[in-house]
């Protein structure tokens, strides 16, 4: 087995909210996912990386006034309110995830957002490899040019969710996961 097949999502819920995840190791983490490929070497992955209890603080009460911002009053639900400032205080490590677009750039969109995905593989990859969890989350909110706002991005950024990192609690089950019939998604040509 190797770690592309091992890797699994670590529910925020799951980890040791603790147990600190150091500056190096989170920059080292963000460095391997800063060598995945890029379109004209764009490199048009953004981290904004939000580790301390205060600041991740600030990150729930951040994603809650969007919240409030963009959903109706009749349509609010209390617990998936509560839940975006919950997930930020059981990980220790949260990153929101940007791609930069530049304007009129001869790269298209969906390549750069193809590029960030590829880092944030990477990202997952490396964490992995070295024991810790990961989460890749996208709540509504997470994916909203008012949250890239709320964090001083301007419109050439596109919002794409969070990353929870961390230690995965002592003693949990290992989460499983299936995948389908690989050859239901593959076409074989033999001419
Ligand atoms: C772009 C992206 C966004 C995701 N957003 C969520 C999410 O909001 N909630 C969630 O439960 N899982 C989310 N996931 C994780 C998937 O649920 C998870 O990858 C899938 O269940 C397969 O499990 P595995 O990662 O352990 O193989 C997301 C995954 C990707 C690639």
């Amino acid at each position: 087995m190797t770690i592309y097949r091992t890797r699994r999502s670590i529910k925020p819920m799951a980890m040791d909210s603790l147990r600190e995840v150091s500056r190096e190791l989170v920059l080292s983490l963000l460095e391997d996912a800063h060598w995945a490929p890029t379109h004209a070497r764009n490199q048009p992955w953004r981290f904004q990386v939000f580790a301390s209890l205060a600041a991740r603080t600030r990150l729930g009460e951040g994603l809650q006034s969007i919240y409030d911002e963009i959903t109706p009053v009749d349509k609010r639900i209390d617990s998936k309110r509560a839940k975006l400032s919950a997930n930020p205080q059981l990980a220790p490590v949260v990153i929101a995830l940007g791609a930069h677009i530049a304007p009129e750039g001869k790269v298209p969109e969906w390549e750069e957002i193809a590029a960030v995905s590829c880092a944030v593989q990477n990202l997952m990859l490396s964490a992995h490899e070295r024991g810790l969890g990961t989460y890749w989350s996208s709540p509504p909110v997470a994916g909203r040019a008012e949250f890239a706002r709320w964090l001083g991005w301007d419109e050439t950024h596109r919002m794409m969710g969070l990353i929870y990192i961390g230690w995965p609690q002592e003693g949990q089950p290992a989460p499983q996961s299936t995948r389908d019939d690989l050859m239901d998604r593959v076409t074989w040509h033999e001419a």
